[in-house]
């Protein structure tokens, strides 16, 4: 039994050895310190694609740390929060722009792109939208001159400034392997006029900027319950002549996303002949939800993302004839809005200090040997 023992602990020791000797081989070791070199993000990307980030106002300055890193790595922004309808018309007929002002303001002074989000959705958006006094749903006459009228606004105001428009949010079911239901059908505009409002969103968009890359934009758009269902969409808009120009996949991913997934969704699109950008990349470093939470940045969570990030990136620069942008939903691992206390996700290429972390630096391995 001794004897027994002995072997065994024998045995997982070479077994760790073997393991530990054979993490690929083109995996650096993390740095011991923080002077490796380093090319900034969107210099990285400058033959392929924008590289972008969502932002706040308060980062709007180039004297605080997140506005530094901004103009250092990113040449594209998007409003977190501030361009959607409770921020631009929070009550019917009146506009607030001083926030979303600030950040298109800040991208021309720093030579950035700016990307809008998001003129139809079901979410963040005030009740006055869907619903009258009385707290009954609006007639379709009434909730369609209504998005007409925000969108006009909207779109006419940044024309020129905006490049891209997500037009319509999230407009597809999520959670429905039988693909039965197609919409959202709990969302207030489906609920007013079924899916029509998805067709008008993007023929006010497109009066309004002609100019404007108009883009439909989803979450778990890789899997193939909402891929094809999105797809269905797209086509059904172009064979009508609606103006869409592209996709947006969202890209609220984690590091054990799937390769094939993302490359069979690229595929699908590339048929439809529309542009494809990832409009909100953050890469959460747990495996699934049942995963215990951690408030700290553990070995296993740098080694899962230095594998998952470049394949990712590999696979977003072999698509870059359709990949028009990729904008990461944040900056740096000290904000996200996955965060909650006990379980942080640390989802981005900088981490809490703004430093490129180590899984940047095998992304930069793909385009600089
Ligand atoms: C999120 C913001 O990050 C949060 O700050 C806000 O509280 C809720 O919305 N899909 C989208 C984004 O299209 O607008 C969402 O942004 C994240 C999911």
């Amino acid at each position: 039994m001794k004897n027994y023992t002995c072997h065994f602990s024998m045995l997982v020791a070479i077994m760790l050895l073997i393991i530990s000797c054979s993490s690929p081989e083109d995996i650096t070791p993390d740095p011991v310190n923080d002077d490796r070199e380093y090319i900034p993000l969107k210099e990285l990307f400058k033959d392929h694609f924008p590289i972008g980030a969502a932002v706040t106002p308060n980062h709007m300055d180039s004297r605080t740390p997140h506005g530094r890193t901004l103009i250092e790595h990113f040449n594209s922004l998007v409003a977190e929060n501030v361009m959607k309808p409770d921020a631009l018309q929070r009550v019917k007929g009146t506009y607030t722009w001083t926030n979303a002002d600030r950040i298109v303001q800040f991208a021309k002074e720093n030579d950035m792109k700016v990307r809008g989000h998001t003129l139809t959705w079901h979410s963040q958006t005030p009740d006055w939208f869907f619903y009258d006094e009385n707290g009954d749903l609006h007639t379709p006459e009434v909730a369609m001159k209504q998005l007409e009228e925000h969108i006009t606004t909207v779109v006419s105001r940044y024309k020129g400034d905006v490049y891209a428009w997500d037009v319509v949010n999230e407009a597809m079911f999520d959670w429905d392997p039988n693909g039965q239901i197609i919409y959202r059908e709990d969302s207030p505009w489906y609920k007013i006029m079924g899916p029509a409002y998805i067709d008008s969103a993007f023929v006010y968009a497109r009066r309004a900027d002609p100019d404007a890359k108009l883009f439909y934009n989803d979450y778990n758009s890789i899997f193939s319950w909402k891929r094809n269902k999105i797809y269905d969409l797209v086509k059904r808009l172009k064979d009508n002549n609606i103006p869409i120009d592209g996709v947006g996949l969202q890209g609220h991913w984690n590091v054990g996303v799937s390769e094939q997934d993302i490359r069979t969704t690229l595929d699908l699109f590339r048929d439809l002949g529309v542009e494809i950008q990832i409009t909100e990349l953050d890469l959460s470093v747990y495996l699934s939800s049942d995963e215990p939470g951690s408030e700290v940045y553990t070995d296993a969570f740098n080694l899962r993302q230095k594998i998952a990030y470049p394949m990712i990136m590999k696979i977003l620069l072999d698509y870059s004839d359709i990949i028009t942008g990729v904008t990461f939903w944040g900056i740096g691992d000290d904000v996200t809005w996955l965060d909650r206390p006990g379980r942080r996700h640390f989802p981005f290429l900088l981490d809490e200090q703004l430093k490129p972390k180590p899984a940047y630096l095998e992304v930069q391995k793909l385009i600089r040997r």
